[in-house]
């Protein structure tokens, strides 16, 4: 259940989004199942079944379903901003997908660098604001380069928050946390029994972003891989067999629908609370 306070900081969000005239009439239907109040502020999604998708459609080289997959991207960064989501999390490229055969590698990083300069027109005009998490250090210092130059560009935007995960593990993230609190600790800068929920999060590198409400995964796998351990502690889930580059608006609507019909109880119960004694006397 949502505060008042909680209403009351939310944007004043006009709905339905205008760009949504231009819809399929199927997809301004499945809109019209949706308010702002049940919506995500944050979706963090595990574009997954891109290899798969290419062999599905008879292409030997699994790349093709990476670039496929950059148009999904598109769209679905699109939909998430005319829909006011607050941000939207993509985990692009992990820390174990190093290890995939050097040209898998270095086609994802040169799709990866034209992505970021294609759409910077596109970001503006739709005032995406490009962030990133991961260990950006591990990227050539070309993709870092272009990397900067777009968050640059991007910076002062106010619609939605894109966040690229890049180099990105969780584990890897929560060493990292681990590390400079415990550095901190040694140089007397910090009482370990200051390190509360809020300080550890403070931490990470989704310092200054909301936990992800919903978290989406293509392809039919249902597992985590390492992405968003922490974060993701009260994230609804949501698996579907659909492979990444056939993931588009219509399908993540039909995700925000299921996630507005889920009971988020945050480990407490959402039904009205009899005292045990007052049970005794309704009995
Ligand atoms: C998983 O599919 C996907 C990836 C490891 C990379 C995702 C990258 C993109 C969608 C393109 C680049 C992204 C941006 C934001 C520019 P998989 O290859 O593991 O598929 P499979 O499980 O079917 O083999």
């Amino acid at each position: 259940m949502r505060t008042e306070i909680e209403s009351l900081e939310k944007p004043k969000v006009f709905w339905p989004p205008v760009e949504s005239m231009e819809w399929p009439e199927s997809d301004r239907h499945l809109l019209s199942n949706l308010q702002p109040p049940d919506l995500p502020r944050h979706i963090a999604i595990i574009m997954d079944g891109n290899g798969r998708w290419a062999r599905r459609h008879g292409m030997a080289d699994r790349i093709r379903g990476h670039e496929a997959g950059i148009e999904s991207v598109r769209e679905i960064v699109r939909a998430c901003g005319q829909l006011k989501i607050e941000a939207l999390t993509l985990y692009a490229f992990s820390k174990e997908n190093w290890r995939r055969p050097d040209h898998e590698v270095s086609a994802l990083m040169r799709l990866l660098d034209c992505f970021l300069v294609q759409e910077r027109a596109e970001l503006m005009e739709n005032g995406v604001k490009l962030e990133t998490i991961g260990k950006i250090s591990d990227l050539s210092p070309e993709v870092q380069a272009t990397l900067a130059e777009t968050k640059r560009l991007t910076a002062k935007n106010q619609g939605l928050r894109l966040v690229l995960a890049l180099s990105y593990g969780a584990r890897d993230e929560i060493l990292r946390a681990t590390r400079e609190a415990a550095s901190r600790a040694a140089k007397g800068e910090l009482d370990p029994n200051q390190i509360d929920d809020a300080y550890f999060a403070s931490l990470l590198d989704t310092a200054r972003l909301p936990d992800p409400d919903l978290l989406i995964r293509t392809s039919g796998e249902v597992r985590i891989s390492n992405f968003l351990l922490w974060q993701i502690a009260y994230a609804e889930l949501y698996m579907t067999q659909v492979f990444w580059p056939d993931f588009r608006r219509a399908n993540l609507l039909e995700a925000l629908i299921e996630y507005k019909n889920r009971d988020r109880r945050f480990g407490r119960v959402n039904e009205p609370t009899i005292a045990p004694a007052d049970r005794a006397l309704e009995a």
